[in-house]
């Protein structure tokens, strides 16, 4: 059986409601929830935007299926707080653990998303309690730009060793990307202190393939340095397309050619995750 969110009405009919208290609590809604009751059901949500109002409504929705005995699936395109997997100093929250353990806890037998920035390949993982099966885009994005190159060869590079499996398909390498320290022993958004890599890309047509582009820093950095080597026509593209603040337009200055999938609604989205949602929508017999 299958439960759909508003946020995923793009894909599916939605069956549950979702809406919000007068001060801003989630008021959820599971129409007939007791014909759920012992039954395989998977939950399509999106966690983004507003994560932190739909990350308590998934958890909500797990709770209310866990009681009356649902085996529950959650498809969830991505995964907020999935960056911060590390403790980088002392009392620092890795909330990709708490997170993930918040949703095992609730009664998620089996978590599905795309390119899970703490997940180094796809396939199926148990972190902090909670199973994961990460699927990747960068197959449908590198064929997404081989329209875009109209034919014309290309390199995939990545814009830092976390984007390794996403270009290695493709034959690709990764750029090494460093992050400043926190200043003053305290937490802060950790601004890029270097990028290097010494790849020949004079005259050639270079994809840019990242997890995310959040707010830009890493893919202008990334820009920068290749326009700097001589590359000849420039895309890039995330299966996350945050886009936060200006960073679409500083992008833009450097290329039009920026995409991204749907994982997240935006307006550069131009690849979807339908086709790969199929094991999972009841449309092909293969899940469970
Ligand atoms: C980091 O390691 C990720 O893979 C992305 O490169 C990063 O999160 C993108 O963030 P931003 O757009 O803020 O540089």
């Amino acid at each position: 059986m299958k439960l759909v969110t508003p946020n995923f009405s793009d894909i599916y009919e939605p069956n549950v409601e979702i809406g919000k208290f007068p001060d801003g609590d989630a008021h959820v809604r599971i129409p007939n929830l007791a014909e759920y009751s012992g039954q395989k059901v998977t939950v399509f949500s999106r966690l983004y935007k507003h994560q932190n109002t739909a990350l308590i409504a998934l958890l909500l929705i797990l709770d209310s299926l866990r009681e009356v005995g649902a085996e529950i699936t959650v498809v969830a395109p991505y995964l907020p707080y999935a960056r911060q997997d590390k403790q980088t100093i002392d009392g620092e929250i890795a909330s990709a653990r708490s997170i993930c353990r918040l949703i095992a806890d609730a009664g998620c037998t089996k978590f599905v998303t795309f390119d899970c920035h703490f997940l180094n390949s796809e396939g199926e993982f148990t972190y902090n309690n909670l199973l994961i099966q990460n699927i990747s885009m960068s197959d449908l994005l590198i064929e997404h730009a081989k329209k875009l190159f109209n034919g014309e060869p290309f390199e995939v590079i990545g814009p830092d060793a976390g984007a390794d499996y996403l270009v290695k398909g493709a034959g690709g390498k990764s750029l090494k990307k460093v992050r400043k320290n926190y200043d003053n022993n305290t937490i802060a958004y950790r601004h890029i202190e270097s990028m290097d890599g010494d790849f020949d890309v004079s005259g050639k047509n270079v994809l840019l393939l990242d997890d995310m582009i959040s707010t830009g820093s890493t893919m202008i950095k990334a820009l920068e340095k290749l326009q700097e080597g001589g590359a000849k026509q420039l895309a890039c593209a995330t299966t996350h397309g945050l886009f936060l603040h200006d960073s679409l337009a500083k992008i833009k200055k450097f290329t039009n050619l920026v995409f991204s999938t749907d994982t997240i609604k935006n307006k550069q989205a131009e690849v979807s995750i339908k086709s790969k949602l199929a094991a999972f929508d009841g449309s092909e017999p293969t899940l469970f």
